[in-house]
């Protein structure tokens, strides 16, 4: 990659990860995701946040750091210190001694905590200002908890550029078309559902933090939101940010008339019946989106869950018990905050049951409406097919009435 002219005297430089790793070491990024930091050459140079010795991304980071020719930092801005923006930490000031760092009181705290490092860093506050020379000036706006307590971003007003961070970002590598208005419609869709994925992995949990930083935030007159991860937004900020506030709004409902289904089964008995719900709620033309568990990762099921209204999950009881890895698709729910849905269960048993009551016990605290499950012995009978056709029915009836 190439550093790429933002504005002038600010540039975009940054790597793409595609190596297969896990993001945060648990979430599939099968199209990569890119760490974005961004350099500014007033009279002072700066650089707002870094990227982690990952994947060669400080190398990438230093060649086009070279390329710009420059020689030293004056300052390192870091708006986040999740690793994956400041992993690199100790390396850069091998290279880049002098620097000075500014960052939040309780991101100074967590740059000792993980780098050890104390001399030369300094804190800011929201609405402090730090003028660069050349125009450039910036300004701080701290925005707790989204998604870390510590987090902050960094305007220039010049620009009207606003340094993100982690809001507003997305998971997929970039290609150097970095820009929103650069990108096919194609391109757009894959941004849109994979800064859902984003969202719902990464900072759902926080959207009323996020619903209060985009308030906050609604005095300065934003012309392009550059965020840590994802593509740039030049031609329309605005679409990014609405985009945000409407993925938070789905924590407290009601979100898209959609259903969400997620299965697993042991010798296709629950599986059999899958089909006969979807017939249900197709009848009622309402959109389904379907995941196997273990198959498939967890993460692209709490996407399509976070934005839906209803919820199917499926699984026989094993040992007494709910099938495991159903049981962790909802343990996953719960911590992300899956709530205020409408809910149907299904399974099949062999002997006594027991997965009802262990689902009704863990999903108490969830905010979720359930339905009357559909459960039955062994292999489903043309009864517990109707059964299952009318409850997928009547649940997708109930969610377009919400
Ligand atoms: Fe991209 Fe929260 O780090």
């Amino acid at each position: 990659m190439k550093a790429i002219k933002m504005a002038e005297n600010i540039y975009r430089v940054g790597a793409n990860i595609e190596n297969g790793d896990l993001f945060e070491g648990m979430w599939p990024i099968p199209d990569g995701v890119s760490l974005n930091a961004y350099v500014l050459t007033g009279l002072k140079t700066a650089l707002i946040d870094l990227v982690r010795d990952w994947d060669n991304a400080p190398d990438e980071l230093t060649k086009q750091i070279d390329e710009l020719g420059i020689k030293k930092f004056d300052y390192l801005i870091l708006n986040h210190i999740e690793p994956d923006h400041t992993g690199w930490l100790n390396g850069f000031l091998r290279k880049h001694p002098d620097t000075k760092i500014l960052t939040t009181k309780k991101g100074a705290a967590m740059i000792e905590g993980f780098y050890h490092v104390t001399e030369n860093v300094s804190v800011v506050k929201s609405g402090d200002t730090l003028d660069l020379g050349k125009g450039i000036e910036l300004v701080f706006e701290e925005i707790p908890n989204v998604h870390w307590p510590e987090t902050m971003v960094t305007y220039e007003k010049s620009s009207g550029i606003l340094f993100a961070c982690d809001a507003f970002g997305s998971y997929g590598s970039i290609s150097e078309k970095v820009f929103d208005d650069q990108l096919s419609e194609e391109e757009h869709a894959f941004y849109d559902r994979e800064s859902l994925r984003y969202y719902a992995n990464i900072v759902g949990s926080f959207s009323v933090f996020v619903q209060r930083a985009v308030a906050k935030l609604a005095d300065l007159e934003i012309k392009m939101i550059a965020p840590s991860h994802g593509i740039i937004w030049r031609e329309n900020p605005s679409e990014i940010i609405n985009r945000y506030l409407k993925f938070a709004s789905y924590m407290n409902g009601p979100a898209e008339p959609e259903i969400t289904i997620v299965w697993g089964s042991m010798y296709g008995n629950t599986k059999e019946v899958l089909t006969s719900i979807i017939e249900g709620i197709r009848s009622e033309g309402v959109v389904v989106h379907v995941h196997q568990t273990p198959d498939e990762d967890v993460s692209w099921a709490l996407a399509s869950a976070w934005k839906s209204r209803g919820l199917v999950l499926g699984m026989p009881t094993y040992e007494y018990k709910m099938f495991p890895p159903m049981s962790a698709v909802i343990d996953m729910f719960e911590r992300k905050h899956i709530n205020n849905k409408k809910v149907l269960r299904f399974g099949s048993y062999g002997w006594s049951g027991g997965a009802q009551k262990e689902f009704d016990k863990i999903t108490e605290g969830l905010k979720w409406d359930c339905m009357e499950p559909v459960e039955w012995q062994g292999r489903a009978k043309e009864e517990d097919h109707k059964k299952a056709y009318e409850s997928g029915k009547a649940l997708a009836k109930a969610i377009k009435e919400m």
